[in-house]
């Protein structure tokens, strides 16, 4: 079989470079190692950047988005009780959206299921072969049968364990990382949110995170240790934790119920570069992980596959292959620039055992961000992942 790209992963970087590769009329298979069930219902990011919201009307996934999402014009801080509101809208000029990366991936695939696109699901030993020369393949097997697809080129979408990454030579790409020793231990409950807008918590105990996906469903997140695990953690547990670090205003409204699900993300800080080797290109968390405070990831990938399509449409329409060549080192400013806030961000709201001095450095970057304006703006700007008042990016 012969196609012009195989994408390998079917996360929202694989379904939305597929949906915007169809509406360029550029020929492409995906393969996901997962089951549709399983990608359907995994549970992660939760708050869309209005250059993802932009994308996925771009790719015809909109509509579902438009009826049921929430638009927040701005979100809370809180450290060790005092409040700082963040008013995207005003400062920045946009809010966010809020919206599951479940309902996206869902909206995605209903998409691509109504197409003719090739979705293969529970692809087994997805290889990329040939990549450095002019003509790639990748190889697979499914159902007991093995398959080889000739390509021009491979997507690899296939996320931070993924096999994409790991084909490439040693060497060829220069990998950058800061793991944290803590997680984010998160739970969805059938709950009304206990606020409006999010709220972002530094307390001495740890982060927390009050956020949502609707009207009746909230997500919220602790910081817990690395060591730490979901089963060691009762629901009682988790809502008496969640009460002792939310201000005492947002505990006494907060309504309880049993989890829908209960687990814990790594946070780490990961970048490889450059973003593609050969005819191999890699998007998402493929190629760059942000510990999550900012809600970057899913933004981040988003953005990827779109630069990507561009990329690809303006090989395949015009013959013009320089936005390829400069995808990689286009989208490593953006990725930095997400990583820098992302760390900022995680550095000023998480606990660091025993580091006094981290403590205080918090504290001044609060008082910053509740008295200025300039780091209320900066802060809002990096948040949403439009700079209005910086230069153009
Ligand atoms: P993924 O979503 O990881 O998709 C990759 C896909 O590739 C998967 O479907 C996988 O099954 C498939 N795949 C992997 N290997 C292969 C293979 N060998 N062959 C074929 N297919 C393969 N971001 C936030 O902003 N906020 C959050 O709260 C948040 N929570 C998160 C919680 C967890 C547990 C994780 C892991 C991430 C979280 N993120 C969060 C990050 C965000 O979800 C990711 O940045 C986003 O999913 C990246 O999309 P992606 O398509 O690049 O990768
Ligand atoms: C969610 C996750 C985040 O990382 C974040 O910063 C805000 C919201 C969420 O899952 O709802």
């Amino acid at each position: 079989m012969r196609t012009q790209v195989v994408i390998i992963g079917a996360g929202p970087a694989g379904l939305l470079l597929s949906r915007l590769l169809w509406r360029e009329g550029i020929d492409h298979v995906v393969l996901e190692r997962r089951s549709r069930a399983y990608v359907e219902s995994r549970i992660r990011a939760g708050v869309l950047e209005p250059g993802t919201v932009d994308l996925l009307m771009a790719a015809g996934v909109a509509d579902r988005m438009h009826r049921e999402a929430l638009t927040h014009d701005g979100f809370h801080l809180v450290f060790d009780g005092r409040y700082a509101h963040i008013d995207l809208k005003e400062l920045a000029g946009s809010p966010v959206t809020v919206y599951g990366q479940t309902e996206i991936t869902q909206d995605l695939i209903a998409a691509c299921l109504g197409t003719d696109t090739k979705l293969v699901f529970e692809a087994e030993g997805v290889t990329p072969c040939d990549f450095a020369g002019a003509n790639p393949r990748v190889t697979y097997a499914k159902g007991g049968q093995t398959h080889e697809i000739l390509c021009d080129f491979i997507a690899g979408c296939d996320g931070f364990h993924g096999v994409c990454r790991a084909s490439v030579p040693p060497g060829a790409m220069t990998l950058y990382e800061r793991v944290l020793p803590f997680g984010w231990l998160g739970m969805l409950t059938e709950t009304p949110p206990v606020e409006d807008e999010l709220i972002y918590v530094r307390h001495e105990r740890g982060f927390a995170l009050c956020s949502m996906r609707s009207k009746t469903r909230s997500r919220y997140y602790l910081q817990v240790p690395d060591s730490d695990s979901a089963e060691a953690w009762s629901d009682e547990r988790f809502w008496e934790e969640l009460r002792r670090r939310i201000p005492g205003s947002a505990a006494d409204r907060l309504i309880t119920g049993p989890a829908l699900e209960k687990s814990i993300a790594p946070l780490r800080s990961f970048v490889a570069e450059p973003m593609r080797f050969g005819r191999l290109f890699l998007a998402g968390d493929a190629a760059h992980i942000v510990p999550p405070t900012g809600a970057k990831g899913l933004n981040l990938a988003a953005a990827d596959a779109g630069a990507m399509a561009q990329g690809l449409a303006a090989y395949y329409g015009s013959s013009d292959g320089a936005p390829l060549e400069t995808y990689s080192e286009t989208r490593l400013r953006h990725v930095w620039r997400a990583e820098r806030f992302s760390w900022w961000f995680t550095s000023m709201t998480h606990r660091f055992e025993g580091d006094a001095f981290a403590r205080r450095l918090q504290q001044a970057e609060f008082d910053a961000v509740a008295s200025s304006r300039a780091f209320r703006t900066a802060l809002a700007e990096n948040y949403i992942g439009v700079f209005r008042n910086g230069s153009p990016s």
